[in-house]
């Protein structure tokens, strides 16, 4: 159903799942773990909740954190196209885990992409 949200269609569930496949990628990924904090899961809890937020759910995300501003908050980091494609690579294979449908996963994919390239700030 095309005025269903994500989040309503896959579950908050399935998007903590998400994250947490995708923050085991990046404990064992070199380049990703140099750059986020020691404390994984306080990190995975700001990506959950923007995650639900984005996709149609709760925006517990702004209430705690208040406007995204993603490209400005990851600018202390130097992110060129090299490691966009580790995050990448995680996100993808946490998506692998999961049991979506296709069209669904096509869209998260397709949102994952796009947000991926804004977040590049170095040549
Ligand atoms: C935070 C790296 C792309 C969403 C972070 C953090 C790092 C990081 C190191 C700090 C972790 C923390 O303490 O929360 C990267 C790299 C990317 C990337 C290398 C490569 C392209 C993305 C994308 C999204 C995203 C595409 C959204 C789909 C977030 C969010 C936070 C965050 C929501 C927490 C922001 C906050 O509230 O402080 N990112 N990120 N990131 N990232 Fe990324």
């Amino acid at each position: 159903n095309e005025s269903q949200s994500i989040y309503e269609l896959i579950g908050e569930d399935q998007i903590r799942q998400l994250t947490s496949h995708f923050y085991k990628e990046v404990a064992e990924n070199k380049a990703l773990s140099a750059l986020y904090p020691e404390d994984l899961a306080s990190a995975e809890n700001r990506l959950f909740l923007f995650l639900l937020q984005v996709f149609g759910g709760p925006s517990t995300y702004s209430e705690q954190r208040g406007h995204p501003r993603l490209r400005m908050r990851h600018l202390k980091w130097q992110i060129d196209g090299k490691m966009r494609d580790h995050w990448m690579n995680a996100m993808l294979k946490a998506l692998d885990n999961l049991k979506l449908d296709t069209n669904i996963k096509e869209a998260m994919l397709s949102y994952f992409v796009k947000a991926a390239n804004h977040m590049v700030n170095q040549p």
